[in-house]
């Protein structure tokens, strides 16, 4: 059941450009939708030209939650999409630090776009492959060929910042997707809550400590890129505060009252994982006790797994743990080398984002049951935004069936024919 009424505005006809970025949605008993205060007054027209009248969904988390994979809520905002003008320009931020970029934003946006009636033309979704100019010029090129919404997964704060001052100068609406840009008091924030994604990995840690009777933990731990991402700080706040019982960095040689302690504590910069498995590498021959690790994605949780199979550690032995749901993820939580990974429904978060995108891009005010949160800069509590913020799961093998395989997030052939079908049946997966 999709929880969403349609209100129906009846837009007067207006003669003169309607400065409309943000406007509200005027009920139908209401006033013909005014141009924004700033902008030079409208004159309604005297034409008695029946005006089409659009239909503007309420379309909130829990509609496009509860249609879930089927992408069936995205149907509500085809008015909406014909009523607006103009591209929506995706940039995501590259292609190694995740594949979650590869497997799953991308072809969920575009299947987003399409569900909610956008024409090929309407939309663009480009990856700046981890490289800043490149980052910057796909929103210069985006901005030129007519984009209205600029949706962004910014790979740093310094590039995020000089996209939204673009937008900005040229009145274009910018999400930042999936990592926040702080500067800019109306630019949209759309993800999961990233501490809560980082309490998930901490309290799969913690069981599969217990699970794999990994006796007085000594723990290392390889952090996102925290030099570049201001999600793999929430994600550490998030572990940190379970394992350690405090959110702020962890003191190396600290312990905690199950008899934890902690020996390494290292950032993956960029989230780069060959430089990941690097740093564990260097740090686990420099100390053979290491016996527990934490890492802030699957990708970097992988890394760690090829040096510890490199070093002779079989299975369920040195518990490793991420997120991101991917493929690999899924393989090596099944042979038993990751504890469990953070499953993000991104098909939730592609339709979330298409959908603000759709509002902005008509000129409407979302629905607060959408824009259901906030978000600020760390250092700078008092800079608020908007944002839509959407729930986050742990999946170990436990659950992998009812979660990512169900939702046919992860291609199940694909993925037992990696840990073949034995496995698979062991697990309860087909
Ligand atoms: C984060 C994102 C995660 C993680 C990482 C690597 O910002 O939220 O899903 O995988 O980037 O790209």
């Amino acid at each position: 059941m999709l929880n969403s009424r349609k209100f129906t505005v009846a837009i007067a006809s207006i003669a003169v450009i309607v400065v409309a970025c943000g406007g509200s949605v005027a009920t139908p008993s209401a006033a013909p939708i005014v141009a924004t205060p700033s902008a030079p007054p409208v004159v309604a027209s005297a034409s008695p030209a029946a005006v089409p009248s659009a239909a503007v969904p309420v379309l909130d988390v829990k509609a496009i939650t509860d249609s879930g994979a089927s992408f069936s809520a995205m149907a509500q905002l085809k008015d909406l999409a014909a009523a607006g003008k103009g591209l929506v320009g995706v940039i995501l931020p590259d292609a190694t630090s995740s594949g979650r970029y590869i497997s799953y934003d991308a072809p969920y946006l575009k299947q987003a776009f399409l569900a909610a009636g956008y024409t090929e033309a309407q939309f663009k979704i480009d990856n700046a492959q981890g490289t800043d100019a490149t980052e910057l010029a796909l929103a210069q090129a985006d901005i030129t060929a007519g984009a209205k919404v600029l949706l962004v997964d910014p790979l740093n704060s310094t590039v995020g910042n000089q996209i939204q001052a673009l937008a900005d100068q040229n009145g274009v609406k910018m999400i930042s997707y999936d990592r926040a840009t702080f500067q800019g008091k109306d630019t949209y924030y759309i993800s999961f809550d990233n501490v809560q994604v980082g309490k998930l990995i901490g309290q799969g840690f913690v069981d599969c400590v217990k699970a794999w009777n990994v006796k007085s933990p000594k723990v290392f731990t390889l952090n996102g890129g925290q030099d570049v991402d201001p999600n793999a700080i929430d994600f550490a706040k998030g572990y940190n505060s379970v394992i350690w019982g405090k959110s702020d960095t962890p003191k190396v040689g600290q312990t905690n009252s199950d008899g934890y302690t902690l020996v390494g504590d290292q950032v993956a910069p960029g989230w780069d994982n060959a430089k990941g498995g690097a740093i564990f590498t260097q740090a686990y021959t420099a100390n053979k006790a290491i016996n527990a690790t934490v890492e802030a994605n699957d990708g970097l949780a992988n890394a760690v797994i090829v040096a510890l199979k490199k070093a002779g550690v079989p299975a369920k032995t040195i518990p490793t743990v991420g997120q991101d749901a991917t493929i690999q993820g899924m393989q090596n939580v099944l042979q038993n080398f990751q504890c469990g990974s953070v499953y993000k429904p991104i098909y939730l978060e592609a339709q979330a984002a298409v959908a603000l995108a759709t509002y902005l891009r008509a000129g409407q005010t979302p629905p607060s049951g959408l824009v259901n949160g906030t978000t600020a800069d760390p250092k700078n509590p008092a800079s608020v935004q908007p944002a839509v913020l959407l729930v986050p799961y742990w999946v170990n093998a436990a659950n992998m069936q009812a979660t990512v395989i169900k939702d046919k997030f992860i291609p199940v052939k694909d993925l037992c024919d990696a840990v073949t079908a034995a496995v698979c049946t062991a697990a309860g997966i087909q």
